[in-house]
């Protein structure tokens, strides 16, 4: 057996798999999210390793066989969370996670430090919020005497596998998010570090996703009740990982993946694409390969925000029961889903969203098929961007909240105008990690071979003509949107 560990934003999940690729257990252990000030989105790392350990004591008493059976333990992350540690690695102060959008300022002063060129060149990605130097560059100038102690960062999986081995690493596909990691070398810029006046030495050492990184300690394996024999590889971020889970291991492969935030990621076999930096590009928790991916930040979320605002203490089943009885288009309804600003295309923290068009006669119908019908026009805007490129996209994988509905599948196909794959046993980023494992303990010779026993094609969504052509022409307006509201905020 294997187990992946997938610490993701609202809960740790663990999944304990088989040697055929069979999911024998599930765990998920919830932890809070602080909003000490708008914009603000923290977490207590020690709240990761009770959650973890909590989750793999109870994984354990139902499982039959003995803790010695499982060979190996990987992870998935959700990335870009900033944990600072202090010389004997005690953590400074909480996470700053993915979704906090404090730093504006200090990605201005990124790009007027290093060249939005130079930055572009090395790392293949604009100065976001959400990534992890500007983090680091606000904790510099807020507070001093906590980074004056600060030795080293990691990532929040790489603080939990810390705590599981006393061995500090990060990965590169974790890495590509910090904006620190030279992209096609696959090593620590010195050069942005000295720009920024960082110590380079803060950063940690880089291994590949499937390598072996120790064993557990002593004190972690009576604490959780696993064998201190258990092999540890090192995991990769949850984008990537959700992409290994999904079999997105070769060119050609693309994924559509709608939790909280939802992203289309696409598989890169080189580094030597420009994208200039309209779309993320990262290292693939894949050894030498790459990945690209545009991001909407209120995917699901924008749904969450629905339900709870106007249908609270409905299940997302009622919610959506009907959408399928409203006609593409919503009639005349369009949302656009910035609701706490927007990643892909538009690098905007600022932007708020919208619903347009609404009618005397609308029923909560048409504004759930809206919201549904914004998300998925809004990961059309990075499907576009990869079609600019010359890139060929006719099949895409859907996994996550977004592929639970049949109707929005099929919403997905026909504003994508791609066929929509479903997976038979959709496990996410937690899969990937298993996988890695897997791959990482020998049992296959690639992650390719492994995903062949692991993952199974399930139900497919063609596009519908007739609403393709619609779709397109709605896709004009809802573009045109963004740059009509800009002045509101
Ligand atoms: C990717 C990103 C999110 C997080 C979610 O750049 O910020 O998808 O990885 O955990």
């Amino acid at each position: 057996y294997v187990i992946g560990v997938d610490l993701g934003t609202s809960a740790v999940k663990i999944l304990l798999v088989s040697e055929q690729g069979e999911v024998v257990q599930t765990v998920s252990k919830p932890y809070p999210l602080f909003h000490e000030k708008t914009g603000y989105s923290e977490q207590d790392p020690e709240d990761w390793v009770t959650g973890t350990i909590a989750g793999l004591q109870e994984l354990l008493q139902n499982f039959s066989g003995a803790p010695e059976d499982i060979e190996g333990i990987s992870f998935s992350g959700q990335m870009h969370g900033l944990v600072l540690l202090d010389g004997s690695n005690e953590v400074l102060r909480p996470a700053i996670l993915w979704n906090d959008t404090r730093t504006t300022a200090e990605c201005r002063k990124i790009v007027e430090t290093v060249g939005q060129e130079r930055l572009l060149q090395i790392t293949k990605n604009p100065a976001l919020e959400g990534f992890t130097l500007p983090k680091i560059l606000w904790v510099k100038e807020y507070e001093p005497e906590i980074f004056n102690k600060a030795q080293s960062f990691v990532l929040p999986k790489d603080y939990l596998r810390y705590r599981m081995t006393g061995e500090l690493h990060m990965e590169y596909s974790d890495a590509a998010g910090t904006l620190l990691l030279d992209i096609s070398k696959q090593q620590w810029s010195t050069e942005i570090c000295e720009l920024l006046d960082l110590d380079p030495t803060i950063c940690p050492p880089l291994v590949d996703s499937h390598a072996e990184v120790g064993t557990l300690t002593a004190e972690f394996a009576e604490q959780s009740g696993l064998a201190q024999t258990t092999r540890v590889f090192a995991g990769g971020a949850d984008n990537a990982c959700g992409a290994i889970g999904s079999g997105i291991l070769k060119d050609g492969k693309t994924l559509c993946s709608i939790g909280t935030s939802g992203v289309v990621l696409s598989y890169e076999a080189s580094d030597n694409k420009d994208f200039g930096g309209k779309v993320h590009y990262f290292n693939h928790a894949a050894p030498d390969a790459f990945y690209t991916m545009g991001v909407t930040l209120s995917a699901g979320y924008s749904l969450t925000w629905f339900k709870d605002v106007f249908a609270a203490g409905e299940s997302f089943e009622e919610l959506l029961a009907e959408v399928g009885t409203v006609p593409a288009g919503s009639n005349g309804l369009l949302f656009t889903p910035y609701l706490v600003g927007e990643r892909t295309p538009h690098a905007d923290a600022a932007i708020r969203a919208s619903f347009i068009g609404m009618d005397s006669s609308h029923q909560r119908k048409d504004f759930v098929r809206a919201v549904l019908e914004g998300i998925t026009f809004s990961l059309n805007e990075s499907i576009a961007i990869f079609r600019d490129s010359g890139k060929h996209i006719d099949t895409i994988v859907s996994i996550g909240g977004g592929a639970q509905n049949e109707d929005w599948l099929q919403m997905q196909a026909d504003i994508f105008n791609a066929t929509i794959i479903r997976l038979k046993s959709e496990q996410g980023p937690g899969m990937g990690a298993a996988m890695l494992a897997a791959f990482g303990c020998g049992w296959f010779h690639s992650l390719q071979a492994c995903a062949d026993v692991f993952l199974e094609e399930g139900k497919q969504f063609t596009p519908n003509p007739v609403n393709v052509e619609q779709y397109e022409k709605l896709f004009g307006v809802y573009t045109e949107v963004y740059g009509q509201t800009k002045e509101l905020n």
